[in-house]
């Protein structure tokens, strides 16, 4: 019998045999950096000539590895690839299935530790972060696994004497699943998996600055049984092959998770109709966001400033649910304030293969630029109190950096940065608060630091965010324990590990028949 389902612990590092683990999966990775990826469609490993290489984002000099890139005519062949493996994998016993995500799953918990130094290589994720990535890519195996087999069997509706009536979910086709960089293991995997348990055939396309992890899962998902042209790892340009494969006719469903822009341009091709295109595709998109701590003052401070700095500094701030934006109400906002700053000037900042390090790079140049000018404009909008500098003379560091007193509609306050800087506004009180905190185009996640139940409950009401948290950060979402989605220009709100995640990959299906 398939055991409950229990989210992946977290490991703790202070322990001496989990360091050694964690190391011995360092040393691993050492052993197979700069190697060379291939494309896998239909099975078959196909190499091109033109690659995507991959750097430590820490030590830019170093490779992690270099991986074929698909280009139009690789695309239109794992299409066809997966279009022909759907003609059976649909008809695959949905325990089957998820027997390939319990294989993958005992594998990744196998080798956790060289998977998560394989993130702090690729994407610069210290120990912790890194292991919080591994653990949510594994409980997305072992959670969907379960779920599809709770609704194998349809799910119960009406029937009148003489008359038997179900109601079953099936799969819907092809699906493109296409991930983003900042949680290179747990979104790709989780994404990927949803559909293919739920008896769909996918092409995956991940981030390109992260590929080589994904290269790894997929080899993963191999060894744990899954038939050839089920998945097909496509590797490209987001403007060719992206745009190329959101286009296609036989694509049946996008499963997208970036910025707003992409998940914006997706939305609106894929409403158009190509030729021989007999449905209407649907897009699961989940996009940026730019979240909002609300600190009341009945709050315990202290909790206020821990929550504000771990949201706002966590991996750097490149977390789409990073706490970028501190509304404080004004009779604590100086001490919440200071109290940020001496914690923010606490965090170490370097090297994340070393144990102890809070924070590593941003991922690339191009973020390290972006970050950087919105720090310039952050020292027009409002009053610098900590950090404001970079480094990208070996990777791309830049210091945890606050900004105070900005006016709630600023850029500062109202832009996803995706970097480690966040901006404090002061409200006037509890509700001008959760104003502000309502004030962009996003909603993903937010948190309330309060200790008045009245405010609690308004907040429960009135702050549109999909995910908000009371007396606590903004940010680490578990699987099956706080499904993960947002409103507004957050994107759909899929809900990534929650019950109805998997159904979103399927079409129900009513049958009725006369005895
Ligand atoms: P991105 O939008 O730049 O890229 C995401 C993916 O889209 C990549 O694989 C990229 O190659 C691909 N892409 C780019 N152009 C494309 C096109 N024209 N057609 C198809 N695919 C294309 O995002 P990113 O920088 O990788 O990730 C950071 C963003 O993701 C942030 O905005 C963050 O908030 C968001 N994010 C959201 C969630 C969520 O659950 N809401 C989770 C993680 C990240
Ligand atoms: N699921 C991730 C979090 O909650 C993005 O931080």
């Amino acid at each position: 019998m398939v055991q409950p389902y229990k989210h992946e612990p977290f490991t703790d590092f202070k322990i001496e045999e989990n360091k050694k683990a964690y190391l011995q999966g360092l040393e691993t990775v050492k052993g197979y950096l700069g190697q060379d990826y291939d494309l896998l469609i239909g099975g078959e490993r196909v190499t091109t000539e033109d690659k995507i290489v991959s750097y430590n984002p820490a030590n830019k000099e170093e490779v992690i590895g270099r991986v074929s890139k698909a280009n139009k005519e690789l695309a239109e062949k794992a299409m066809q690839a997966a279009v022909e493996a759907f003609k059976t994998w649909k008809k695959t016993k949905p325990e089957t299935r998820a027997d390939v995500l319990f294989k993958a799953a005992a594998i990744l918990r196998r080798r956790k530790h060289e998977f998560s130094a394989l993130l702090t290589k690729e994407a610069g994720k210290p120990w912790n972060e890194a292991d919080a990535d591994t653990a949510e890519a594994i409980d997305f195996l072992e959670y969907y696994a379960r779920r599809i087999l709770d609704i194998k069997d349809g799910v119960p509706v009406q029937s009148r004497p003489n008359e038997y009536n179900r109601y079953d979910y099936i799969p819907l086709g092809v699906g493109v699943i296409i991930s983003p960089w900042n949680f290179p293991l747990a979104i790709m995997a989780g994404t990927a998996v949803a559909a293919l348990v739920a008896g769909n055939t996918v092409l995956l396309k991940p981030a390109s600055t992260t590929p080589i992890v994904a290269a790894k899962f997929v080899e993963v998902l191999e060894e744990s049984g899954l038939p050839k042209g089920v998945l097909n790892f496509v590797p490209g340009s987001g403007a060719e092959v992206g745009d190329y494969l959101v286009d296609h006719k036989d694509t049946r469903f996008i499963s997208f998770t970036g910025s707003r822009d992409v998940g914006l341009r997706i939305y609106k091709r894929a409403a158009e109709l190509n030729e021989g295109q007999v449905w209407l595709k649907r897009v699961i998109a989940e996009m940026g966001g730019k979240d909002t701590l609300v600190v009341d003052s009945d709050a315990d401070l202290e909790l206020a400033a821990q929550s504000i700095v771990a949201s706002a500094f966590g991996f750097s701030g490149q977390k789409c649910s990073a706490g970028s934006r501190a509304v404080i109400v004004e009779d604590v906002y100086d001490q919440v304030l200071n109290r940020a700053v001496e914690l923010t000037n606490q965090l170490t900042l370097g090297n994340p293969e070393e144990q102890g390090t809070y924070m590593g790079p941003v991922i690339d140049q191009s973020a390290y630029n972006k970050i950087m000018e919105y720090i310039e404009i952050g020292k027009q909008e409002g009053k610098l109190m900590a950090g404001g500098e970079g480094d990208n003379s070996k990777g791309f560091f830049i210091k945890p950096t606050i900004f105070a007193d900005l006016d709630p509609k600023s850029r500062i306050m109202q832009e996803e940065i995706f970097g480690p800087v966040i901006g404090f506004s002061k409200a006037k009180d509890f509700d001008h608060a959760l104003e502000i905190a309502n004030n962009t185009e996003y909603g993903l996640t937010g948190a309330v630091i309060t200790r008045n139940r009245e405010h609690i409950q308004k907040a429960r009401e009135d702050f549109h965010v999909g995910n908000l948290y009371f007396n606590r950060g903004c940010t680490g979402a578990i699987v099956g324990y706080q499904p993960f989605g947002g409103f507004n220009m957050s994107g759909t709100d899929s809900k990534a590990g929650g019950p109805d995640y998997i159904l979103l990959h399927m079409q129900a299906k009513t049958t009725s028949e006369m005895y």
